[in-house]
């Protein structure tokens, strides 16, 4: 497909709004007027409404009264914008937990939680559920038909932490008896519990979490997923029944840790995600540009290229960094540009108008303290609106990467878990990234993908620290191999199935024969270790002198690989550190350590080069800059975004693009500012 339908064909345009709280400002009704001014000044044209509203709605058990809202709808609606209706189980109700204190968590020591803050209900309590589903009806009753009504947000950032308490734990063990056939022995033996005397004797006694069992440990992070997803369906379920045309969504939080996003994304209509990076912290900005670039790119692939929501972002600062500085002028314009290249057909804000009291009082918002238009934050939001009223042909289009990287929650889990080699610094999603930077730095789209997804696609599949190997994964990687494709992998892969069981037999484990080599030992380093490791010349792979390594060390033998690089010193000096195996009409690579950025950067230089892979522009990007494309098949839309303080000149050789912002042709040279950004297009 060329091109995706709009998020809700009720609008078919980028959205652009943010998280609005006007129930904190109900006793000041006219800021509401202002407030409709103002969004028409800024450009926006939705507002995200409700997220923390539940008490306005239900001051008392089953008493419900919606004035507020309805007024915002109306004004919403009447002044042409639209609302991500939120269902408001991210915050509790005082009375709810006074009443009913089985709707806070449980803690590990088996306290309950007090009441306070945010997300954080048990997601298994029968009565939280039951009350969710009682409003989140009564909302979508009201507001079915009305003109405002565009996307359902549901909840907010729902978390993976752990509740103890009764109902979560009954609820975690008949998982496991569906998963384990019902069968204690089955579950003993995936888990291994013989180790260290914890085998079960009966589904009562299984009790999270046991560091010293990863099965366990592995198992209980899928159930919170699952759970939490089970919630996410009771709570939706009544936005399904009289909305069934409304699409519906949760923001979920890029690369956080706690749930499985692959597993969430089947049950959304659209992915939306929050981006906050730390822009002007000490490292470099374009570094940062590049984590949130592999975000986005795994927020696009989680369904399968089609676009997502940019549900917040900041539109200057953040207040919970232990830092937080004001965005630099032009940087907004070209963050919100990167989202929308790299698949986001909105941009919206955490907040639209500063709360005056509570902890995010100094969170950045369009509508400062201030409370009028005259803010450098809220022209430049202004600006961004109005460039995206001008790309309408960009809305539903997308990219087909030849490129992916595999980035896999569930391995995440499992290399942070496991104790050994090394039990700090294990950096998978820092490895991944940098793997990802050296196509970011090429201007090459890239696919973030999970072990799951399907990579006939691509020329190019490279797994960083494939460590876990669900069942069908290696099988699935040989046929793309054998079929013409290029693999790249690393230490500390094909090492566990999917309990968390090592392979037996020699690792890579069900790797080893694809990849020709045999991993016998593995050396960890301390993180201000060296060692080196030398390119065998000339060299196929585009390798040549001497590369630093580090951290991990695989001390491998090559079975039918041939040697691509050797190590220096230590006393594994001469055996092989980069191997590659020919398989069918393709090709498999092992690194075997990690190595520094001039590696990387020679060895996916020579595979753009030799499978001839597409760059979105012809020429060299300065440090700091990319290039990110969209398509509907007949025209291209490359965007060129520089995260760095310094202006370029890029040179896109004799072919004719036009600026799509204000219609001029671009020939050859293209200036981009210091944190500028640009968009221009040609035909296909
Ligand atoms: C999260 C939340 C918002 C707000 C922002 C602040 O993304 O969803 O409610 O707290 O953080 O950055
Ligand atoms: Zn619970």
């Amino acid at each position: 497909m060329d091109r995706y339908p709009p998020i809700n064909s009720g609008y078919p345009h980028f959205l652009h709004g943010g998280d609005y709280n006007p129930d904190q400002w109900i006793k000041t009704p006219e800021i509401w007027d202002e407030d409709m001014r103002l969004m028409k000044l800024a450009n926006c044209n939705t507002m995200s409404i409700g997220i923390f509203s539940w008490t306005s709605y239900e001051p008392e058990e089953g008493k419900f009264k919606f004035d507020w809202l309805d007024s915002i709808m109306d004004k919403l609606a009447a002044n042409g914008a639209y609302a991500v209706l939120a269902t408001p189980s991210g915050s509790k109700p005082a009375w709810m937990s006074e009443k009913y204190p089985q709707v806070c968590r449980v803690k590990a020591d088996g306290t309950r939680e007090a009441h306070g803050g945010r997300h954080n209900h048990c997601r298994t309590s029968p009565i939280y559920r039951e009350k969710c589903v009682i409003i989140n009806t009564e909302l979508a009753k009201r507001y079915k038909n009305h003109p405002a009504l565009l996307v359902w947000h549901v909840s907010n950032e729902y978390n993976g932490d752990p509740c103890y308490c009764d109902f979560c734990l009954e609820a975690f063990r008949q998982w496991l008896r569906v998963k384990y056939n019902n069968d204690p022995d089955k579950l003993n033996n995936e888990w291994w519990t013989t180790f260290w005397n914890h085998t079960f004797t009966d589904w009562s006694q299984i009790i999270p979490p046991d560091n010293s069992i990863h099965g366990l440990m592995l198992d209980w992070k899928r159930f919170l997923t699952h759970q939490t997803i089970d919630f996410f369906k009771t709570e939706s379920a009544p936005l399904r029944e009289y909305t069934p045309d409304v699409p519906v969504t949760t923001n979920f939080m890029g690369t956080y840790p706690g749930l499985d996003y692959w597993k969430f994304a089947k049950e959304v209509d659209v992915i939306s995600w929050d981006s906050y990076p730390s822009y002007h912290d000490r490292d470099d900005d374009w570094k940062y540009a590049v984590e949130t670039s592999f975000s986005h790119d795994i927020n696009r692939c989680l369904k399968g290229g089609q676009p997502f929501m940019q549900m917040e972002c900041s539109p200057s600062v953040q207040n919970w960094k232990p830092v937080n500085k004001l965005k630099r002028p032009g940087l907004h314009r070209t963050e919100a540009l990167q989202c929308i290249a790299h698949g986001s057909d909105t941009i919206q804000y955490f907040q639209w108008r500063k709360s005056r009291g509570g902890s995010e009082k100094f969170h950045g918002a369009v509508v400062d303290h201030c409370g009028h238009e005259y803010t450098r934050v809220f022209r430049e939001v202004a600006g961004v609106g109005e460039t995206l009223l001008k790309l309408d042909d960009i809305l539903g289009t997308t990219v087909k990467p030849e490129t992916a990287v595999i980035y896999d929650w569930e391995n995440r889990w499992a290399i942070d878990q496991t104790e050994g080699p090394r039990n700090e610094k294990k950096d998978y999603l820092p490895a991944c990234v940098a793997h990802y930077r050296q196509f970011w730095s090429a201007g090459v789209p890239v696919d973030v993908i999970n072990m799951d997804c399907s990579f006939s696609t691509y020329k190019l599949l490279i797994a960083p620290m494939l460590y876990m190997l669900r069942p069908g994964v290696s099988e699935r990687i040989e046929r793309f191999v054998a079929d013409g494709g290029t693999f790249v992998t690393t230490y500390l892969s094909g090492i566990s199935n999917e309990n968390d069981l090592c392979f037996l037999g020699g690792f890579p484990g069900p790797l080893r024969k694809l990849l020709g080599i045999w991993a016998e030992e593995i050396d960890v380093l301390y993180d201000d270790e060296k060692t080196i490791i030398e390119a065998v010349e000339p060299n196929p792979a585009g390798l040549s002198g001497k590369y630093k390594a580090g951290l991990f060390c695989d001390i491998i033998h090559h079975e039918h690989a041939e040697v691509l690089a050797v190590y220096k010193n230590q006393f594994y000096a001469g055996k092989p550190a980069v191997t590659v195996n020919t398989f069918g009409k393709g090709q498999a690579y092992y690194v075997a350590s990690r190595n520094d950025e001039r590696f990387l950067r020679d060895f996916y230089t020579c595979q753009i080069r030799k499978l001839n892979i597409r760059t979105v522009v012809r020429c060299n990007l300065p440090k700091g800059v990319t290039a990110q494309m969209r398509s509907d098949g007949k025209h291209e839309f490359i965007f060129l975004l520089n995260f760095t303080r310094d202006k370029y000149v890029i040179d896109l050789g004799n072919e004719l693009f036009r600026d799509i912002e204000n219609g001029s042709e671009v020939l050859s040279h293209l200036e981009l500012p210091g944190y500028g950004s640009r968009i221009i297009t040609k035909p296909v």
